[in-house]
């Protein structure tokens, strides 16, 4: 076995970070940790901008999909809602704009996209079902995205369905989520039924087999101490509730 050891600050990043009116951004994104996505003025997270890049070759998209909007500061989250705001009033911009520090906008996991076809809408972008649009929904699971805001869960996540919206999460956890029809908030959930104690969730996605369990920072300063076998590949997000998810490659 060897030991690892996470700081709060560690536990503020990685794919499966939840960011929602209820859990807040806890630290903004360093700069050197984004990149633009294709070389457009669209930055995102490092990862999640070659996996993208990667998808829109693999289906060969070309300039038939548009970057819409990627990365925000904090400052561009609260232009955004005040222009909202004053456009569309409080209704429209509460189910479709979230509140300045509570955008996942500001993780870089996320972006919006549109079919290239004029009008271009900033915040209802139009990502129809089928042709292009319906073929990168068809592969994106395989690349570890997720459509952020599904229709139907919008109790639980707060945001109108927006079928223009997708977030990196990850392989193998884009495929459970699939497979179980969870939005983030409830996966997040279900994964802290597996506590580091045990049992683990085990689970075979795409011919390989993984381990995933939910640790809980229980130090005063928010630290994680974990445990894991020496030998096998890892991956550690944190979760933006109080710990981190580790999933193992067995
Ligand atoms: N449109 C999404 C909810 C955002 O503003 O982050
Ligand atoms: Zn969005």
């Amino acid at each position: 076995m060897k030991t690892l050891l996470l700081t709060r600050s560690d536990l503020n990043r990685g794919s499966l970070l939840l960011v929602n009116a209820r859990h807040p951004l806890p630290e903004s994104v360093a700069p050197e940790r984004l990149t633009p996505f294709f070389g457009s003025g669209v930055l995102l997270e490092r990862r999640t901008a070659l996996v993208l890049e990667n998808l829109f070759t693999a289906i060969g998209c070309g300039a038939s999909l548009i970057p819409v909007s990627g990365y925000r500061t904090l400052a561009e989250q609260k232009q955004i809602y005040a222009s909202s705001l004053a456009e569309n009033g409080e209704e429209f911009t509460r189910k479709y704009v979230a509140l300045p520090d509570c955008s996942e906008h500001q993780t870089g996991l996320a972006i919006d996209l549109a079919l290239n076809r004029e009008p271009i809408d900033f915040i209802r972008p139009s990502f129809p079902e089928d042709g292009i649009c319906g073929l990168f929904r068809e592969k994106m699971i395989s690349y570890g995205f997720i459509e952020r805001y599904p229709e139907g869960k919008e109790d639980i996540t707060g945001i109108a369905a927006e079928p223009w919206h997708f977030r990196y999460v990850g392989l193998p956890h884009a495929a459970i989520m699939k497979l179980h029809g969870f939005c983030l908030e409830e996966y997040l959930d279900y994964l802290s039924h597996f506590p580091a104690e045990g049992p683990h969730l085990e689970i075979t996605i795409q011919n390989k087999s993984f381990e995933i369990f939910y640790q809980k920072a229980e130090a005063s300063d928010g630290s994680v101490l974990l445990s894991l076998p020496s030998t096998l590949p890892f991956q550690v997000s944190g979760t933006n509730t109080d710990g981190c998810v580790v999933t193992l490659w067995r």
